[in-house]
């Protein structure tokens, strides 16, 4: 789908809100991921929601750098958690600057993100209301990313874990993206709620083809089968198990491409990635459901259409 217009509207914003000054050793490495490119979904979402909403982004576009901050904050900090060399096409943060300046970096764009968050536009009131919001999530995300991590050492992992897991690692940050124009802008509250349902579903939904991707595409800009070498429960991975197939690479880094092409393979066979693309299908399609109360736009037309890029990306 084509969201030029959008991604170029947060790209200009990005280029003024996230500059390098001194020390910049440290900025250049905070900068380093924002600057290799990504999709740029979440301040993307963020800006079609104004629209849905019949608002002018313009007033409130710092927030849209916010959320991007946050993201990136948290993918610097996921990556030394991970252990991953490569994202965005690009050596990560830690590979290039060295882990102490990476969590700095990372620490840097968190801190950024809430002061963008105060130079919006709109009634001092509802800033104050999205600062409480974005702070919730932040929390969540660690939540999410410290159950995912506990995972890798839990032998057993049941579905409804994992779907709480990204709920909070993913999920809470798509909802933030899809809600916090409403609050922002002081919608009532069914709308900020079905917003952030529409988030929060389609963000699950996100995760799971993640984690497909992960596995079967070679575009992402990311180490191809990462998940299944670190010793990640995914949903793929979780189905699989409960079916009796054993992954002769599961959790081990040094496994050779074969070997891992050989477990990918079993995956595929044992119907565990077909199950994982219809769950993914089916949260989106109930956050889809979710803003059904949302006046009839191209606005809203293009949500649903963002809604289904989510589980068609090949990165
Ligand atoms: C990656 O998010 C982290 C996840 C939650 C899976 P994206 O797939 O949006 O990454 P970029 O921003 O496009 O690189
Ligand atoms: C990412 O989950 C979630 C957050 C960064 C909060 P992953 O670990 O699956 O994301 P990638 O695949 O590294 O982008
Ligand atoms: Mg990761
Ligand atoms: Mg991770
Ligand atoms: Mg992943």
């Amino acid at each position: 789908m084509n969201l030029e217009r959008y991604v170029k509207e947060i790209n200009k914003a990005l280029d003024i809100y996230l500059t390098i000054k001194e020390p910049e050793g440290l900025y250049k490495a905070a900068r380093h991921l924002i600057r290799a490119g990504g999709k740029r979904i979440r301040p993307v979402l963020f800006l079609i929601v104004c629209e849905a909403l019949g608002k002018d982004y313009r007033k409130v576009l710092p927030a849209a750098v916010s959320i991007e901050a946050i993201h990136n904050f948290t993918l610097i900090h996921d990556d030394i958690m991970d252990r991953d060399e490569l994202r965005r096409g690009v050596p990560t943060v830690h590979k290039v600057f060295g882990e102490a300046t990476a969590i700095l970096a990372g620490d840097t764009l968190f801190a950024e993100a809430f002061k963008f968050l105060t130079e919006c536009e709109v009634d001092a009131r509802n800033t104050l209301k999205a600062v409480e919001k974005l702070s919730e999530v932040c929390i969540k995300i660690c939540e999410g990313q410290y159950f995912d991590m506990c995972f890798e050492e839990k032998s057993l992992v049941s579905e409804e874990e994992y779907i709480e897991m990204v709920k909070l690692k993913t999920g809470v940050l798509l909802a933030a993206s899809a809600s916090l124009p409403a609050i922002l802008f002081g919608e009532r509250k069914e709308v900020v709620d079905a917003l952030w349902n529409f988030g929060i579903y389609c963000g699950i939904g996100f995760q799971i083809h993640d984690d497909t991707i992960d596995i079967t595409s070679e575009e992402t800009g990311k180490d191809r089968g990462s998940d299944i070498l670190k010793g990640k429960k995914t949903l793929i991975v979780i189905r699989a198990f409960n079916q009796g197939v054993r992954l002769s690479t599961f959790g081990r880094q040094k496994a050779s491409s074969e070997e891992l092409m050989e477990d990918l393979r079993k995956l595929e066979e044992c119907g565990a990635i077909e199950y994982a693309a219809r769950k993914a299908k089916e949260f989106i399609e109930k956050g889809k459901e979710s803003i059904k109360i949302l006046p009839d736009t191209e606005a809203k037309d293009t949500l649903m259409k963002l809604a289904d890029f989510f589980i068609s990306r090949r990165r």
